[in-house]
């Protein structure tokens, strides 16, 4: 039998038989009588007393049980046969590795959804990546990409969701039975991409179909790039979109610096020329404070504190989501005046599952601890990048593009190199003057990663109004 590496484990047939049959409301007997195969028999299979059943025997209680597409390819996986290889590519024909259904809608980003859509539904561009900050919704942008991706074209979309920390489109805990069944493809597909299995029968999958695989959470370790540029040259029809937190180590992949979502008006600020419309963030924020607080009038003074507040959390939606978080304990202005003494006291989840047991481990919605991941990225920078980023950080406000290489010194090459990695991995961001050229600033919520340890959230000390 040929040793098939899927990375991970399934449960045992007997486990995954009992939870299809407890799904579909029935009992062993029930089972035995719409199965024709013997209550004994179900009762031991169920038990793990017997392990290998025949093919025969799973494909009848599947009929009985009623179950397809990934109910049926996981009841198959769980067996112990070697049917890893023809279910996956069941699964692929079923369309099985569809990207996730997002619970809420999509705010802003219509230019760089058209960018990126377009570039792919043309055919113009074969590997993208969609860079930035941790939380900043790359993995947003994506889902909608493909979702556009197939609509338009009737194409398909093998979505792998290859990061093992994702900041929150995936639900955290025990995966739901789909859920396995994506994981069994994701494994399959990454075992070939990083040379542990052969790449051949991953291009005999896609063929010359036209695909588009999205791989979100991309980990350098991950996916072998060798193996990422064949499968592209042997396969006609496919193209790939992979959203990452640092540009990708891979010859001509074009990446889209992905920025936080704008906050615009109508506190613009007294040097932005006054009223504009209200950005994105702000939307996003307002409709978190519109569900949380409906009877609370959206008064000028609350439009501005939200304005506020979404420029303290750098219009990052993962950070508005966390801090969202609090509105049912405080006001927006209280968050306000938190954010103001250290914005990180938002993103960090003080509610866990200590406090709430069966809740998730994260935030008050799931989301994860956004300050420990963008304390990652900043750890993971080379000496000439982190250095330039705490001058930056120091020097507080937009520096002037042009007067950066005076801040750090060094050769201007090396000096613009920093600075680029910088910018793509969302550190820092660019803006233009009124007087022309442009400025970077080191985002608030990195400002505040680099500053020395935080006292302990003045949250509790904020009175309630
Ligand atoms: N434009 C948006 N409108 C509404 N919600 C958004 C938007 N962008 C992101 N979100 C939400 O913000 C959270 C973080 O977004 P997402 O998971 O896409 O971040 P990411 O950049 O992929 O982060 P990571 O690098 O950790 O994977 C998610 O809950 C997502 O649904
Ligand atoms: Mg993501």
């Amino acid at each position: 039998m040929r040793q098939v590496h899927t990375g991970i484990e399934f449960p045992r047939f007997g486990a995954t038989l009992q939870t299809a049959r407890r799904r579909a409301g029935l009992t062993q007997e029930q089972l035995s009588t719409a199965s024709g195969i013997s209550v004994r028999a179900i009762r031991d299979l169920e038990l793990g007393r017997a392990h290998r059943p025949r093919r025969e025997t799973i494909r009848l209680l599947a009929d009985a049980l009623g179950l397809s597409g990934s109910h049926r390819v996981l009841l198959e996986s769980g067996s112990g046969h070697d049917a890893v290889d023809s279910t996956v590519r069941q699964m692929y024909e079923e369309q099985v590795a569809s990207p996730p259904a997002a619970t809420s809608p999509l705010i802003g980003r219509e230019r760089e959804l058209d960018v990126v859509a377009g570039a792919l539904l043309t055919g113009q561009e074969r590997l993208l990546s969609l860079v930035g900050l941790p939380g900043v919704g790359k993995s947003r942008l994506a889902l909608a990409v493909a979702r556009r991706y197939e609509a338009e074209r009737e194409a398909r979309v093998l979505w792998l969701p290859v990061s093992s920390s994702p900041t929150g489109l995936l639900p955290s805990g025990p995966a739901p039975e789909p859920d396995r069944a994506q994981a069994l493809l994701t494994a399959w597909t990454l075992d070939r991409l990083a040379g542990r299995g052969p790449l051949e029968d991953l291009v005999r999958l896609i063929g010359g179909r036209r695909t588009l695989l999205v791989l979100d959470g991309y980990e350098d370790a991950a996916v072998d790039r060798d193996s990422l540029l064949r499968l592209l040259a042997g396969c006609d029809g496919l193209q790939v979109l992979v959203t990452a937190r640092a540009p990708l180590p891979v010859l001509g992949a074009r990446a889209v610096p992905l920025a936080a979502l704008p906050v615009g008006g109508p506190a613009g600020g007294p040097d932005r020329g006054g009223e504009r419309p209200a950005g994105a963030a702000v939307r996003l924020m307002s409709s978190h404070v519109r569900y949380t607080r409906p009877a609370l009038r959206q008064t000028a003074a609350v439009t501005e504190a939200i304005a506020g507040l979404c420029r303290q959390l750098d219009g990052i939606p993962l950070a508005l989501n966390t801090a969202a978080g609090w509105l049912p304990m405080y006001a927006p202005e209280q968050l306000l005046a938190v954010a103001r003494d250290n914005p990180l006291h938002l993103v960090e989840p003080v509610f866990s599952g200590d406090f709430f047991p069966g809740e998730s481990s994260a935030g008050p919605m799931g989301e994860p601890d956004l300050g420990m991941l963008i304390r990652g990225t900043v750890s993971g920078l080379r000496p000439g990048p982190a250095r330039l980023l705490a001058v930056l950080a120091r020097r507080g406000g937009a520096c002037p593009t042009d007067e950066v290489l005076s801040l750090v010194g060094g050769s201007p090459g090396d000096v613009t190199r920093s600075l680029r990695g910088l910018l793509l991995r969302g550190l820092i961001r660019e803006e233009r003057l009124p007087e022309g050229g442009t400025a970077v600033s080191v985002l608030n919520l990195v400002r505040h990663v680099l500053r020395p340890a935080c006292e302990p959230a003045p949250l509790t000390a904020v009175a309630r109004t």
